[in-house]
Order: C-alpha cells, then structure tokens, then sequence
C-alpha cells in the first residue's frame, strides 16, 4: 500500500503526528471510562450514551469497536482487544435477534468481528464475520441486480420499501468482497460488483453527485424513482452519501481493480471538492437553502477518508489534488470541531443525522471513527477496517 505519509509537506506531517498523537491520548483515556458501552452520541455534559441494552442492531454499533481495533493495530495494547470485544458480544444477540437486521450488516460486523480475525486471528470473528456476509448477500435482488437496503417492519410483507436500494450500501459491500477471499468463493464478490455496477448506473448523476435511495421494482428491476433520504429534497445532494459514494466505489476498485470504479469515485471526488465551502466545513445537503443551513462534520470525515484512499491509487501528478482536498477537510474538522481533553468522551462535534430532524451538529461516533481513520492514515498507518 502506498505510504501516504510521504506525499505530505514537512509541515503537514508534524501536524498529522501531533493530532494522531492526541487521538491516541484521549482514547487511552476515553476507551476506560466507556468500556462497558457501545456509544452512538453523547449527552449534554458530553458523557457517552449507550446502545447496548437498548438498541444492540442499530447500524453504528460496529464504530466504538473499529476504533479500539484502530488503536490496538496502532498501540499493540491488549486492552483495547478486551474492550471492543464487548461490542462483539452484544452483536452476537442482534444477530440472534435477526428481525433488525438489514443492509448495515458490513458497517457492523467490518470494523469489529472481522477487523478481530484479521488482527488476532480470532476464529470466532471469522464466523460472525461470515455469517454476516451471507446475510448481506441474501439481500440481493437478481431481477434488478441490487442489495436492498432496509426491511418491512419486522419482516411483513407488503411495505412499499422491498425495491429500495441506498447509496450507503457501497461502504457494506467490501464485507462481501473479504468473504469471497477469505472462502475462495466468488459468489459474494460477483453479487458486491453487480449490486456496485447498479448504483454505478442509477445514483451517480452526470455532475458526479449521488442520489440517496432508489426505488427499483422488485419483480421486474426497472428503476421507478429516487428519493431525498436524509438529505433536504429529491434531486439534492445530501452530503454523506456523497462521502458514501466517493469513499465506497474507491473501495470496490481497491478490492476489484475494475477501472470503472475509480472513475467513478474520481468524479464524485470532482464534485465534492468543488463544492467544499470558503471555510472547509461541509453543509449537511450541498444544495441545501440558505437558511435553515447546517453542518455534517461526519461527511467531511468519510470523504476525506475515500480521498486519501483515492490519492493512494492514482499516479504522482494526481495525488495532490485528492490528499490536499483530505487535509483541508480534516484540518477544518481539528480546528472547528475537535475536543482532545477530558471534557467530554467524544472526539468530534458537528455532526448531523440529517436535514430535516431535530437535532443537528451533534457527536456521532462515526464522526469520531473516520476522523480518526483518516488521521491515522496520514500519520502512516496502511491498515484498512474496509
Ligand atoms: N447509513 C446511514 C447514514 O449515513 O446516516
């Protein structure tokens, strides 16, 4: 894997070691005071809630234990092992509990089960890493060649959302590409690339923005409609998903070679590097109005994550483009929303769910853990939970 690292300023390097650094030090600190938890956000003194007992298949519960997997690749600690497998266990009863279940399962079962086999070569992750991976397959849909997204309650038929796929979806796939590695068995991979090729074809608009969900028609594949999701309105470009798009067909060149998908990531990239603001801080929907206007650090991290994964495929004219696009992001984000000390367990402020919710710029785990992903690539780091 390309040392990325290398390809930074001297000035950018010292500051890439100094917030690693400080990461580092807070999770030392944070990963104990959380250890019996799988945090999603944080309260109004700044003190992790919990998933646990009160949503263990809720789709970010795979983040807390990615970023002690982070720190244990980083640190060698075994304490961290200890901690995240934690976030394991209680994944064991969503699993078991099924019905909650859906397309989030990569998001889940990547950054801890597996990211445990991979480092410690625990046989109990491969398992629930694999049985994860046969679960996100039999979301396939052959007539429309997709993964669907999200379930009818609790499974009933009839619910309008059976042909719905989401562009978050790329970020679940690279699940199925290690499974078919780790089985030798190309089932899992030719599913990930029909399903990449469809969101290819139907989400990425000729601007190189993405559309959030499409509706397919389950029984013949035809594309019906797409919807706004989580962003402000149809047609517009909820951030993250943009972040989702651009990070996730770099991935699926990263695991496939297929040409085709880092185009595609690149043109995405195109589009959100021309759309970052004066400031560097990411709009929750690039074509959001004027007011009410929020912000989305979450989608800034993820996109500086696929740009450096991009900037580490592309050739030496190229790089600066990608990485400096990464660093301008991630520098606003240490500037304007980072908190390093021991006021409050969470690493990165600003985050929101999406447009029209209540609450916005808030701490949300997935902020912190691709911030911190981010932070450690740049300071050298070649080990990818993806
Ligand atoms: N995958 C759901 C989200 O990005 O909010």
């Amino acid at each position: 894997m390309d040392m990325i690292r290398d390809y930074l300023c001297e000035k950018d390097r010292v500051w890439a070691d100094g917030v690693a650094a400080r990461i580092k030090a807070k999770l030392d600190w944070v990963s104990v005071k959380s250890k019996d938890k799988i945090p999603y956000t944080a309260d109004e003194n700044g003190t992790h809630d919990d998933k646990t007992n009160v949503d263990p298949s809720w789709w970010t519960n795979g983040f807390w234990g990615g970023m002690l997997w982070l720190m244990y690749r980083e640190t060698g600690d075994p304490k961290y092992a200890e901690i995240a497998r934690h976030s394991e266990e209680v994944l064991d009863l969503s699993m078991e509990q099924y019905y909650d279940l859906h397309h989030d399962v990569g998001f889940m079962w990547l950054p801890t089960a597996v990211a445990d086999y991979r480092l410690t070569g625990n046989e109990d992750g491969r398992r629930r890493g694999l049985h994860a991976a046969n679960l996100l397959a039999g979301r396939f849909n052959p007539a429309g060649r997709f993964i669907r997204a999200w379930n009818n309650e609790a499974w009933k038929p009839g619910s309008g959302n059976r042909g719905w796929a989401i562009i978050d979806c790329l970020m679940n796939i690279p699940l199925l590409y290690w499974a078919s590695d780790e089985l030798d068995d190309p089932r899992f991979r030719q599913i990930a690339m029909l399903h990449a090729d469809t969101v290819m074809e139907n989400f990425i608009r000729p601007d190189g923005s993405s559309n959030h969900i499409v509706e397919f028609d389950a029984n013949t594949g035809e594309m019906v409609t797409s919807y706004g999701g989580q962003g402000y309105e149809v047609g517009s470009s909820w951030t993250r998903g943009q972040g989702w798009a651009l990070y996730g067909f770099a991935l699926s060149y990263l695991h496939t070679g297929r040409q085709e998908y880092l185009d595609t990531a690149k043109r995405v990239a195109h589009y959100f590097i021309a759309n970052i603001p004066e400031d560097g801080m990411i709009p929750v929907d690039f074509r959001q109005p004027a007011q009410p206007a929020y912000k989305d650090s979450t989608a800034a991290a993820i996109a500086a994550c696929g740009l450096i994964e991009i900037a580490r495929q592309v050739g030496e004219f190229e790089k600066g483009l990608y990485l400096n696009a990464a660093v301008r992001l991630l520098k606003a984000l240490d500037e304007k929303c980072c908190h390093y000390g021991e006021e409050c367990d969470y690493l990165v402020g600003g985050g929101s769910g999406c447009y029209h919710e209540e609450r916005h710029e808030y701490p949300i785990i997935y902020g912190d853990y691709f911030f911190m992903e981010a932070m450690f690539k740049l300071a050298g780091s070649d080990f990818l939970i993806w």
